[in-house]
């Protein structure tokens, strides 16, 4: 479809009539005020105007974001090509900026704040997380350090202490004991961050100094996340020496597999520092043994990570905590709000149990950035807690989610979502055509039709192609197999009521074919 006949095949109901309400008389007309001084910028009350339009024009999207194809429909490169190839001498009015996102950039979004949004994990976003990025970007605030905004920090330690309560999580996490919570970007850099700390205690913190010696060994999952893979390589433990440890018949962990890896390892003469246990895989969320796995790392000192990055959100509900137990053996653990507890990208919190050894490992102190409240040892710099040194006040938008939704309301969002998904499982169950190809434990349906990877292959295409819903694909045992994950915000009852009834229309055009 191209560009020209997308703007005018979606339901743009009053667009013009938008932007005239948002712009007023004068629109199209760069309004800048009469002024001795020349200036470029943006005055407040241009600011307050164009502002007001750019949040009705997102409230407007929220009303209209089913009407769009959910997988965008554009072909490589037609985005780029419909933009002027070179950049404006002089400043645009507003108004034309806003029509242009319209025009131009809808039409290459693909739209995963759609209710019909199953695919990956959900990348969640709503009001109060919205605004609460808009708050962080109107102060503008740099938090490297406690003295460059103390609220950054404080807000933050203290949201972080809150979560530690509203996940069940062990007591020394918490920044009034030995541990503490900070907001990394994403559940890669947390896994980094973790792995390094590892790193340095498992070498008495010679690595940072002298740097590895190829002898570290760091164990996951056949099917943890890819980031702890990539961690290592960043990490200087080199990808070859990652264990792929082999996983049960429910993509678990088998501990006892991992026990002889790293008895192996350690009679060869290498050095075990770190592994990841993971909540909730990606692919097909699975839930890795963590007392055992703890119990294991107890024996052999290896530091113990979690990885819960969509799945820890479920842990706001006491009955699913069963899917954790054993986390007071964690040395770290990370989760993602910004996935399926209703905050916008990116926030990913991330606790240690001992702070120091996670300080002792990020920690440079140049001159310039020596002041009194650090020196005191009386406050937090984030900056020591993470791989950059600069930081945006990222637990605004946390702390208006939390007190928007209260406890209750986060914990209604996850009971639904796991709701919807479980009765979807016994849809297919019932259905002949198709089977389970994992446990369902949460949130996210594993299946597939028994017609094969071809069938699968069809299905999912076509369901993608009509811009319907979109979900996504993994192989288990080696099979294609299908992922529907119910985690945006807005999806409801229907919505996934629609996507079993479109699933089953395009299954029936498979077998009807033969
Ligand atoms: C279990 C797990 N860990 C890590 C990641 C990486 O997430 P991020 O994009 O936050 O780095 C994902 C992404 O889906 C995931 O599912």
């Amino acid at each position: 479809m191209s560009l020209e006949s997308y703007a005018t095949n979606v339901k743009i109901d009053g667009l013009e009539n938008f932007f005239s309400r948002a712009f007023g008389k004068n629109r199209g007309e760069p309004e800048r005020e009469m002024s001795e001084e020349k200036s470029f910028h943006m005055t407040p009350d241009e600011f307050r105007r164009y502002g007001h339009a750019v949040v009705d024009w997102i409230a407007d999207y929220q009303s209209r974001v089913e009407s769009f194809p959910v997988l965008s429909q554009v072909k490589p490169g037609e985005i780029r090509a419909s933009l002027p190839a070179a950049p404006p001498a002089r400043g645009e009015p507003f108004e034309a900026v806003l029509k242009d996102v319209e025009h131009l950039i809808l039409p290459g979004v693909t739209h995963w704040q759609s209710p019909n949004f199953f695919a990956y994990f959900p990348c969640n976003a709503s009001g109060p997380g919205i605004l609460g990025d808009l708050l962080s970007s109107g102060l503008g605030v740099q938090g490297m350090l406690w003295s460059t905004s103390p609220a950054c920090t404080e807000l933050e330690t203290h949201v972080m202490d809150w979560l530690v309560g509203m996940l069940g999580l062990p007591e020394k996490f918490l920044s009034s004991k030995t541990g503490g919570g900070v907001i990394q970007d994403t559940a890669s850099t947390a896994a980094l961050v973790a792995l390094l700390a590892g790193r340095e205690r498992a070498t008495n913190y010679s690595s940072n100094q002298k740097g590895c010696d190829g002898r570290l060994v760091v164990y996951a999952s056949t099917q943890t996340h890819s980031s702890v893979e990539k961690a290592a390589m960043i990490a200087g433990i080199g990808a070859e020496n990652v264990r792929a440890i082999e996983v049960d018949e429910k993509f678990a962990m088998r501990p006892e597999a991992l026990a002889r890896q790293v008895e192996a390892d350690r009679g060869a003469g290498l050095t075990p520092c770190f592994v990841c246990a993971t909540v909730g895989t990606t692919s097909s969320n699975a839930i890795d043994p963590i007392g055992a796995v703890g119990e294991i790392c107890r024996r052999h000192n290896l530091w113990l990570h979690v990885d819960a990055a969509m799945s820890g959100t479920a842990m706001l509900c006491p009955e699913f905590r069963h899917l954790q137990s054993g986390v007071e053996l964690a040395d770290s653990y990370n989760f993602n709000p910004h996935k399926w507890m209703a905050v916008n990208f990116d926030c990913s919190c991330f606790w240690v149990a001992d702070r120091k050894a996670l300080i002792q490992t990020l920690s440079i102190l140049p001159e310039y950035l020596r002041n009194q409240a650090t020196e005191s040892g009386a406050v937090i710099d984030y900056r020591d807690w993470h791989i950059q040194l600069g930081r945006r006040f990222r637990s605004l938008k946390l702390w208006f989610v939390i007190r928007h939704y209260g406890v209750e309301g986060l914990q209604h969002h996850v009971r639904e979502h796991v709701r919807l998904a479980q009765q979807f499982a016994n849809w297919v169950r019932n259905d002949q055509r198709f089977e389970l190809a994992a446990p369902v434990p949460l949130n996210l349906v594993c299946f597939r039709h028994k017609g094969g990877d071809a069938a699968n292959q069809t299905i999912m295409d076509r369901l993608n192609r009509s811009g319907d819903l979109f979900l996504t694909h993994t192989k288990l045992n080696g099979k294609l197999t299908l992922r529907l994950c119910v985690g945006q915000t807005n999806t409801k009852a229907r919505h996934v009521e629609n996507a079993w009834q479109r699933i089953q229309e395009e299954s029936g055009k498979i077998s009807g074919r033969g």
